[in-house]
């Protein structure tokens, strides 16, 4: 898919006051520093849409990109930053679950995971409970430059067995990294075909 345009829509912590309309959607989720915010700029090729930090706990909002003028991709806060302190990971949360259990033209959703490190427990869960709450998703790994081709291919099927533990079947996987732009032709490809099924 071809991306002639991508805006910045709104920020906010309300699911309620999310842009209305029936457009298709796409989130992004997962723990703080995990690339959410650096993926987003590397599908639309814009450097600077979604804001970055080498500091985990950047973005606090959900935050919403029409992109084409006809779907929107968007930003969401990442869970479970140690330093935030009980009260604000708590916010986050309900931020996070409300918007997912109530945007309704919520289409997909997009768990990253780190392929550097190990399952951790906090993905898990997350997982689990899209599980019970019925909402499909994908995994995407992230900053696959970081590992050479071996150790990304241990890292990734390791991945895939320990959530085989839990699961009869895997998710859509799809690997990537925003420095070296892998992955994004497939993450688009999958987006281009969803939208046209809609
Ligand atoms: P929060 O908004 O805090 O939840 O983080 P986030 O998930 O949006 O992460 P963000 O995109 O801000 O990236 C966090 C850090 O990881 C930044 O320093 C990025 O430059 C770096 N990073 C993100 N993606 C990649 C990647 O594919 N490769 C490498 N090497 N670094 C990356
Ligand atoms: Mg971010």
């Amino acid at each position: 898919m071809e991306i002639k345009t991508a805006e910045f829509v709104i920020s906010n912590t309300d699911v309620k006051k999310c842009p209305e309309g029936q457009l298709p959607e796409y989130a992004f989720i997962g723990r703080s520093n995990v690339g959410k915010s650096s993926l987003i700029n590397m599908l639309t090729n814009r450097n600077k849409l979604a804001m970055t930090s080498s500091t985990p706990g950047k973005t606090q909002l959900i935050n919403h990109y029409i992109v084409n003028n006809n779907w929107y991709l968007v930003d969401l806060p990442g869970y479970g930053y140690a330093k935030m302190g009980k009260s604000g990971k708590e916010k986050l949360k309900t931020i996070i679950e409300d918007y997912i259990l109530l945007r309704e033209n919520l289409t997909a959703v997009f768990v990253l995971i780190d392929c550097r490190l190990r399952p951790q427990q906090i993905d898990l869960e997350f997982m689990e409970w899209l599980g019970e709450s019925e909402i499909p998703f994908s995994i995407v790994f992230t900053k696959s430059d970081k590992l050479s081709a071996k150790q990304l291919k241990e890292n990734t099927d390791a991945y895939k067995n320990r959530l085989l533990e839990d699961w009869e079947e895997l998710p859509p996987v799809f690997i990537t990294s925003s420095d070296k732009r892998e992955g994004r032709d497939e993450l688009l490809d999958y987006i281009e075909e969803i939208n046209k099924s809609i």
